[in-house]
Order: C-alpha cells, then structure tokens, then sequence
C-alpha cells in the first residue's frame, strides 16, 4: 500500500482509449496552430511523465517546434502536499522572447504547475502558456488555468500513457483507472 491506501497491485479500468487520446492531441495540436503568431513555439515538458504527451502534441503540431525538459520534484504529496517543490533539471535553453508552452500530463493540486509558472515568468518569455492533457479541478489547491486542456476527469488514481504508480505502467497506451485491487500490473493487458 501507498500513502493513499492504493494497493501495490490493483485492476485496471480503462477510461480513455488510445484512439480518443490520439484524437483529442490532433484538435489539441490545430489549436495551437491557430492561436500562436509566427515562429516556433517551445515546447517545455515536465519529467518524467509528460514526455508521452510532448512526443504526440509536437507532431500534432505543423508550425515550428522547440523541445526541452524540466525537472521537478515535490514533496508530501503522499497524504497532504506540503507545497514544497525544487528544480532537479533546468532547461538546457533560454526562453527570453519566446512563446513558452509548458507540457504536463495531469495537474492535480497545480503545486507543480504554480511553482513552475512562476520560475519560468522570471525568465521574460513573450508568451508563457500551459498545455495539459489531464486536469483535475476538483484536486485544487493553487490557482492554476491551462490554456489547452485535452480532458477533465474525476478524482481517481490514473496510470498510463506517462503516469505511473510507482514507476509503473508509463507505457500504457490507454489512461486507466487503477482500483484498489486485482491482478499484478499488465494482467487486464495480456502482459502479465
Ligand atoms: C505528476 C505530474 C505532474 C504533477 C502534478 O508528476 O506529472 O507533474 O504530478 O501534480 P500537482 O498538480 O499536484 O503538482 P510526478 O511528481 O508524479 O512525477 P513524474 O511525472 O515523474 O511521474
């Protein structure tokens, strides 16, 4: 068990496909064609488990692109967030000037994002906007608005497709729900 009580082996419940996560990027990937002036935008993803969503959006993408990583880490988040968060990788790039987009796969408390925000705004880019494929509002504890959201979801523990629990379950093509318990990771799959 985890600090939230979630069993270290649990079933898995799909609750958004490949294809309609595929889909969702595509409509995600036009609108920012459509909203950005000229010139590349730079794609900035959070470590570890936004690199699955950075890889589909930039090729949902037709204007020029810029890759760099980020790396966070936070603390306490286990029972109640302590909001304590440090940078453990700096971009390898400048973003003066730049139209930023921050990539995240799921804000939650916006702890992440808050703090993220903030140190990146110092650094005088010319636009600096969030692009997050999961959200869930009802988590809130910062104040945190996402200028492309590709779907809200409820409170549930979610892994695949970069979220993981405990490491596990990245490379899951489909989001799922993870529930309390089941059969060993990968079995609803074919995997185990
Ligand atoms: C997850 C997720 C976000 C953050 C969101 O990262 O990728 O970065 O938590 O939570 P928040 O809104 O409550 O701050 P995690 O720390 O699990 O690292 P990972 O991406 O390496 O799995």
């Amino acid at each position: 068990m985890n600090a939230d009580g979630i069993a270290s082996t649990g079933a898995l419940r799909v609750l958004l496909p490949a294809a309609r996560i595929q889909d969702r990027i595509r409509e995600l990937g036009a609108a920012i064609d459509r909203d950005y002036p000229e010139g590349p935008v730079y794609l900035i993803g959070i470590l570890k488990g936004a690199c699955f969503f950075l890889a589909d959006l930039a090729r949902a993408i037709r204007r020029p692109v810029r890759v760099d990583f980020i790396g966070i880490s936070s603390y306490g988040r286990g029972k109640a967030s302590s909001g304590e968060v440090r940078l453990t990788k700096d971009l390898d790039g400048s973003i003066e000037g730049a139209d930023a987009l921050i990539v995240e796969d799921i804000i939650d408390s916006g702890i992440t994002l808050h703090y993220l925000l903030q140190v990146l705004q110092q650094r005088k880019p010319r636009t600096l906007r969030v692009a997050t494929l999961l959200d869930k509002p009802s988590r809130r504890l910062r104040p945190v608005n996402a200028a492309y959201v590709g779907f809200e979801i409820p409170d549930e523990f979610v892994v695949g497709y970069g979220l993981d629990y405990a490491e596990d379950y990245r490379n899951l093509p489909d989001i799922c729900v993870l529930e309390e318990s089941g059969p060993p990771p990968g079995a609803e799959r074919g995997l185990a």
